[in-house]
């Protein structure tokens, strides 16, 4: 088949600027396709991160007035990504999160900051860069939502375009008011268009509108149609069913390879796992003022602290493990309340618990070379990426059974461990109760010695790298354009 132009537009792309999942898809999927044969250049806002990263700049185009200010366009490269950088001092020229201010509330203009991103996507879409003229524009999540709408409403010919839901959790709500400044016409506000509860929707207009909707995984593509997990958009998403699509991410195979980790104590392959493991493991601990114990199940978690990622029911069953030898290695930052939580419980038992509330890739790395288990208990999951980078270290993900988690980890119930093909714990449904009784039933598994290193060695053979989801995104990409 032949080769395609690309448009990928995102608010995060790893190594540049991340928050979450999304920038390691947004910065591994453009690769894995030019593997392929497509060529894909990301539309990013130029953070300050990013506009210290590229190089080989080239001006594509000055806008006299983008939403409340001057700003260029480039073209550019950071690495092997090829880039669109919309440089805007009075949007983006500000240092931390993309989304937040230092107080930890939204940024009051996100919803002129992420039109910015949309409408020029919308720009280069209609052929702004005579040197790239995309055969279709791919929206990630609710910040780049509004691309898509921008051409539904402008002149054809237009690219075909498709929108991949990373979240439902965040839509991009605002007020109706913003209509005209955000340079939507008249007729956007309808049911059929941008109109959200009497506001404007940034992902609503991106689903009723765009070509395609494709979502990170095949369970939560089928969860979201009901209203537990649609979260107001699974009416919507009924009516588009035809033209919604789960593809599984992939993991980043080079930025999550146990052999070549620069972050871990030892390196391993699959052959000499055990024993690198064990001083992985003790590196850790050290690392971590946890006590020296290479018999205790060490517990590792990488994540947001959300409501969605179910941490606090950790908190909750902890307790009933005093007599256990269960070990704790979490990482993460968010809700101040589970943060607090799990301050306490650090406090209380140092030796058992280590909690970072940081953004700390290294330490990322180490929990997942040096954790046996690792730790995902969400409500809810499109995806996941951190048990597909702990199947691919031999740590035993144990998840709750929903969405990705559901699509990546095979339980070890009596049928997969007769079978031979079990490579993690699963539990359902997301209570304390099936928390711990995962956590009881992972602890007699790492018990048996044999049995937990076939689970080792079965997730650390299977194949989660991107070749095959890029393959569904561009067999998806000619179906559009075919259509
Ligand atoms: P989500 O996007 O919902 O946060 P994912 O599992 O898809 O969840 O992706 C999370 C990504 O962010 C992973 O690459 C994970 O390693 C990383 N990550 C999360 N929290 C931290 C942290 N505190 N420090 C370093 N990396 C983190
Ligand atoms: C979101 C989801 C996560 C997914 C990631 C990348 O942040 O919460 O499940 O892996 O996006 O698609």
């Amino acid at each position: 088949m032949a080769g395609l132009k690309i448009l990928s537009v995102t608010s995060e792309l790893f190594p540049l600027i991340k928050t979450g999942g999304l920038a390691d898809v947004a910065g591994a999927l453009p690769l894995a396709l030019a593997d392929l044969g497509h060529e894909v250049v990301t539309l990013i806002p130029g953070y300050p991160a990013v506009m210290e990263a590229i190089k080989g700049r080239r001006r594509v185009h000055d806008f006299d007035d983008l939403f409340g200010g001057p700003a260029r366009l480039w073209r550019a490269r950071a690495g092997a990504l090829e880039l669109f950088v919309i440089e805007a001092a009075h949007l983006y020229q500000r240092k931390g999160n993309p989304y937040l201010g230092p107080n930890g509330l939204d940024w009051p203009d996100n919803a002129q900051r992420f039109a910015a991103l949309g409408f020029v996507a919308a720009e280069i879409g209609r052929g702004l860069d005579a040197k790239f003229q995309p055969d279709i524009v791919h929206a990630h999540d609710w910040q780049a939502g509004l691309a898509p709408v921008y051409l539904h409403y402008g002149p054809e010919p237009r690219p075909k375009t498709l929108i991949t839901i990373h979240n439902l959790a965040f839509q991009g709500r605002f007020e109706a008011s913003l209509l005209a400044k955000l340079r939507l016409p008249v007729e956007a506000f309808t049911l059929q268009g941008v109109e959200y509860f009497g506001g404007i929707g940034f992902l609503k207009g991106a689903l009723a509108l765009s070509d395609a909707i494709a979502t990170v995984s095949p369970t939560y593509a089928l969860e979201i149609l009901g209203p537990e997990a649609g979260m107001g958009l699974d009416g919507l998403l009924r009516q588009r069913a035809g033209s919604l699509h789960g593809i599984l991410n992939g993991l980043d195979r080079e930025a999550w390879n146990p052999e070549a980790d620069v972050h871990l104590f030892t390196r391993y392959k699959r052959a000499i796992t055990a024993r690198a493991r064990a001083q992985n493991k003790l590196a850790l601990q050290q690392r971590l003022g946890l006590k020296l114990d290479p018999q205790a199940l060490l517990l590792g978690v990488v994540s947001r602290l959300s409501e969605q990622k179910g941490l606090d029911l950790l908190l909750d069953v902890l307790g009933e493990f005093a007599g256990s030898p269960l070990q704790l290695a979490l990482l993460g930052s968010g809700d101040p309340v589970i943060q607090q939580g799990f301050a306490r419980l650090a406090a209380a038992a140092p030796q058992r618990f280590a909690c970072s509330f940081a953004y700390d890739e290294p330490l990322a790395h180490m929990i997942q070379g040096g954790s046996d288990a690792f730790l995902v208990p969400s409500r809810f999951e499109p995806c996941g990426l951190t048990q597909l980078a702990a199947l691919r270290y031999g740590a035993i993900p144990v998840v709750a059974h929903v969405g990705g988690l559901a699509d990546t980890v095979i339980d070890a119930n009596a049928a997969a461990l007769q079978a031979g093909v079990a490579t993690g714990i699963c539990f359902y449904p997301v209570t304390r109760e099936a928390l711990a009784a995962a956590l009881r039933r992972t602890l007699t598994l790492f018990g048996e010695p044999k049995t937990w290193r076939k689970m080792q060695a079965n997730g650390m053979s299977a194949d989660f790298s991107w070749d095959q989801p890029a393959r569904h995104y561009a067999a998806l990409y000619h179906q559009l354009i075919s259509a």
